[in-house]
């Protein structure tokens, strides 16, 4: 990639955008009220904004390596309370993807340095669920599911916060996990059932 490009690619974005309206950054400039908080991978290839057809303002982005939401990432916690106490989004979105190299990653029982701390939270993952997942045999299957039950967690991880629990109870949020197959480009809502998980765990992890 050609970094110097990227300025004249800049430039001809702006022409673009003031060519079709002239207030265009004006108008950005006064503030955000976006109503999505997207969490997902790092990954250069799964670009939020251009595979959901969003703009400027539409979407608040927290990504790192698989798309994890561990309760010591201060980072995401504070994106978690500002999305929610300050922007006031009605949705969080969990999205993980196939191919995803933190998941691969995670499955080799290897020591990758200061990469194990984080790829553990996807080992306890595969470890909650290995039952279901070894009875899978084809290998691809086995990896597409890990891919899909870590946006479970990690949902489940979001609806463990306080200021989620008093959202989602008051019909303020609603939480979506969604994967995007980058084999064909298309985003799968997994329809987690959230009522029953929250059910499920609310003994232990209701906090409000
Ligand atoms: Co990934």
């Amino acid at each position: 990639m050609d970094i110097a490009k990227i300025f004249v690619d800049n430039e001809a974005w702006v022409a673009e955008k003031l060519d079709r309206d002239p207030g265009y950054f004006t108008q950005l400039a006064k503030g955000q009220d976006p109503d999505v908080l997207y969490i997902g991978c790092s990954d250069s290839r799964v670009t939020a904004e251009e595979m959901m057809g969003a703009k400027p303002g539409d979407l608040f982005v927290y990504r790192n390596i698989a798309n994890v939401i561990p309760n010591t990432d201060i980072s995401a916690m504070a994106v978690i309370h500002y999305a929610i106490e300050f922007l006031h989004v009605k949705h969080v979105v969990v999205c993980g993807h196939y191919e995803c190299g933190g998941v691969k990653a995670a499955m080799q029982p290897k020591d990758l340095g200061v990469l194990n701390p984080w790829l553990r939270n996807i080992r306890d993952v595969y470890r909650l669920h290995h039952d279901h997942l070894d009875s899978i045999s084809d290998e691809t299957k086995r990896y597409d599911r890990l891919v899909e039950l870590n946006v479970q967690e990690q949902c489940i991880n979001v609806l463990k916060t306080p200021e989620v629990q008093i959202a989602y109870r008051n019909n303020q949020l609603t939480v979506h996990g969604w994967v995007l197959n980058i084999r064909t480009g298309r985003i799968i809502d997994l329809d987690i059932n959230f009522e029953k998980i929250i059910e499920s765990i609310s003994e232990i992890y209701r906090l409000t």
